[in-house]
């Protein structure tokens, strides 16, 4: 069939918005026609040259939609189900599958990063030459096909947008503060960049029962947003920063610092910001190959910890309709999450408004 689909060809061209040949969903895969795609900044990591991958590729891997038609063998979904769509399918029989760690299944992160559905081969092309698929995804386009582990079905109630939303920034940050750093109730955290994702971590830290939550980002704007996630306390940020955060933290630093932006220098940070004992995440995603300065003696003699978080250390199987409880419950505020909508020819207009810093988080419409 004809898809319509934005195209990612090489860092600093803007993405192209450009009609592709999807082919029918083959054994074990799900045709999805995408309703809602998030802007996530992941997918610009393409566009800087941060993140690697095969081109041309289709990106877009925070989506929800409506499944179309399924191929021979799934199980999961059938027509009509709304999905939310998993950007890390996990075969369920690794070993990290069997260790309660699905988002670092071993199996299939070799095709995902190759861009290609499970069989290493695409079902997208134009001019019978192949386009790749992003964590097998590719949701910036009207209709996609999937691996059926990607799909995880959600009740029709929540919308579209706010499904779409659960398939990244509100898996990778809720699921940061409660799976991957378990933030305990009366605890202290800092939270460096107040993006999609930043915001969610947030979100996470209040469900947790955090007592002082510390948002950090350069951009004034996102002080009321971050306070209306629960953040107690806006630091524009600056060089003193961390001193500001230990003001906050009766001199020690936060018992947990998060790091949801993706530059070594604030990494480096998030390890002076944290107390003797206390738990640094990197959330953020820094350029393939680059590395944070390590002050080994100073974490050893104050025992810090330094752990990384994927995807919020999630089972969207299990997460996804957990976090759509708590939207429909009131205790997790999505709709707030979603600053502007827009069309998909408006792409590039939407990743200028995410990197201008002022947006929670956009959202690109289909029409239905
Ligand atoms: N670990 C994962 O599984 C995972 C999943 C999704 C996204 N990510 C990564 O998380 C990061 C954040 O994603 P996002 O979509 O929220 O991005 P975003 O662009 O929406 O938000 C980033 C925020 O950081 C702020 N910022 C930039 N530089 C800063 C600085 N020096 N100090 C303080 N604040 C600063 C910006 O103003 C912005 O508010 C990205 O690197 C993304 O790739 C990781
Ligand atoms: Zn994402
Ligand atoms: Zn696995």
């Amino acid at each position: 069939m004809k898809i319509k689909a934005a195209v990612f060809y090489e860092a600093g061209v803007p993405f192209q918005i450009e009609e592709l040949d999807l082919e029918e969903p083959r054994q074990g895969e799900v045709l999805v026609k995408v309703a809602a795609a998030g802007v996530c900044h992941s997918d610009w990591h393409l566009m800087t040259g941060a993140t690697k991958h095969a081109t041309p590729v289709v990106p877009g891997h925070e989506g929800a939609g409506i499944v179309a038609a399924v191929g021979e063998k799934v199980t999961r979904v059938q027509p009509g189900d709304h999905v939310a769509l998993n950007w890390a399918p996990n075969c369920g029989e690794c070993f990290y599958c069997l260790h309660d760690k699905p988002s670092l299944c071993d199996a299939y992160v070799g095709p995902i990063w190759a861009g290609t559905m499970m069989d290493g081969t695409t079902r997208l092309s134009k001019n019978r030459e192949p386009i790749y698929h992003f964590s097998a995804l590719a949701c910036f386009a009207d209709y996609t096909v999937v691996p059926e582990q990607c799909c995880v079905k959600l009740d029709k109630d929540v919308p579209f947008d706010v499904a779409a939303l659960i398939g990244c920034a509100v898996t990778t940050g809720v699921g940061a503060a409660l799976n991957t750093a378990k933030v305990e109730p009366g605890s202290s955290v800092a939270v460096f960049g107040a993006g999609g994702v930043g915001l969610s971590i947030i979100m996470g830290a209040k469900l947790s029962g955090a007592s002082r939550i510390i948002a950090v980002d350069t951009n004034e704007t996102k002080g009321n947003l971050a306070k209306a996630f629960g953040a107690t306390d806006i630091i524009i940020a600056r060089p003193d920063t961390n001193d500001s955060i230990r003001n906050l933290t009766e001199g020690r630093g936060a018992d947990y610092v998060f790091e949801a932006i993706g530059i070594p220098a604030v990494q480096e940070q998030c390890l002076d910001a944290v107390r003797p004992g206390g738990t640094v995440v990197l959330v953020g995603i820094s350029s393939m190959g680059s590395s944070a300065n390590l002050p080994g003696a100073l974490i050893a003699r104050q025992e810090k910890t330094i752990t990384g978080s994927y995807y919020g250390s999630a089972n969207t199987a299990r997460d996804f309709p957990k976090y759509a409880g708590l939207y429909q419950q009131g205790l997790l505020d999505l709709d707030r999450l979603i600053s502007r909508q827009y069309t998909l020819e408006q792409i590039n207009e939407a990743y200028a408004d995410m990197l201008k810093g002022e947006t929670a988080r956009g959202v690109i419409i289909f029409p239905a």
